[in-house]
């Protein structure tokens, strides 16, 4: 567990990481594009967001929980994730691709997290798609041979990792505030928003996973163990418990 002042610290860092080498020049096989192109115009969408709304459910829980770092926190995640919407920006101008404004599955997730201001409801959400993210990346680079896009989605998945923890650092302080009945009750209901929203993204992207060499049935299996690892730890109380002591060291 670590302090939102530990995450200030290691966002500005990795901000700075310089891990891409533009110079390559693309190469995208008319094969490789085909399977990718639409999966890639999305999510490439769905990484560009403003995050305003975020920032107001953020800056609410950092006064609640007297975490004043989280805003900040937040902030510099919200940056990550615009860095991996221009990278994928760029790679779809250099190939003469558009970046597409609408998509369903963007706006479908962009009224669902409208509907929701508290911090909760992000937290989950969030995990949930960043839980999608590391195997849909890692599928994007398996199914291409170009070396420049190979670099773009390994500059993701390293940052994707620790976006996780952070995010389940503050789930576990959320959830931590809860009585038995309700710990039981938003327990049943993350279980059912993740594996809902799994199922959303593998309809919506299959191609892609299947070009990457993930079937439904692997795609599943990873999506459940990264749910033991992260969401299901917060039922473990020896886990919980420093959570909230820690954001306001
Ligand atoms: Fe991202
Ligand atoms: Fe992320």
């Amino acid at each position: 567990m670590h302090n939102s002042k530990y995450w200030v610290n290691y966002f500005s860092l990795n901000l700075k990481q310089k891990r891409i080498n533009w110079e390559i020049k693309p190469e995208l096989n008319p094969t490789e594009r085909k399977s990718i192109l639409r999966s890639l115009q999305a999510w490439q969408l769905g990484e560009t967001s403003e995050g305003s709304n975020l920032i107001k459910a953020a800056t609410k829980f950092s006064k609640k929980l007297h975490d004043e770092h989280y805003v900040e926190a937040i902030k510099l995640f919200i940056k990550e994730e615009q860095k991996h919407g221009n990278n994928l920006g760029n790679y779809l101008d250099l190939i003469g691709e558009e970046r597409i404004k609408k998509n369903w599955g963007d706006s479908l997730f962009r009224k669902f997290r409208g509907l929701y201001t508290d911090m909760e409801f992000w937290t989950i959400a969030v995990i949930t798609v960043e839980s999608a993210a590391q195997i849909f990346y890692q599928c994007l680079k398996d199914a291409t041979n170009c070396k420049l896009l190979k670099q773009i989605c390994t500059d993701i998945l390293i940052d994707e990792a620790p976006h996780i923890s952070f995010q389940i650092e503050r789930l576990h302080t959320i959830f931590n505030q809860k009585n038995k009945l309700m710990k039981y009750l938003t327990y049943k209901y993350y279980h059912a928003f993740y594996f809902a929203t799994a199922l959303v993204v593998w309809q919506a992207h299959q191609k892609l996973f299947k070009a990457g060499g993930v079937n439904f049935q692997k795609y599943w299996k990873k999506m459940s163990l990264k749910f033991e690892k992260t969401i299901e730890k917060l039922k473990d109380p020896s886990v919980s418990g420093t959570a909230s002591k820690l954001c306001q060291s």
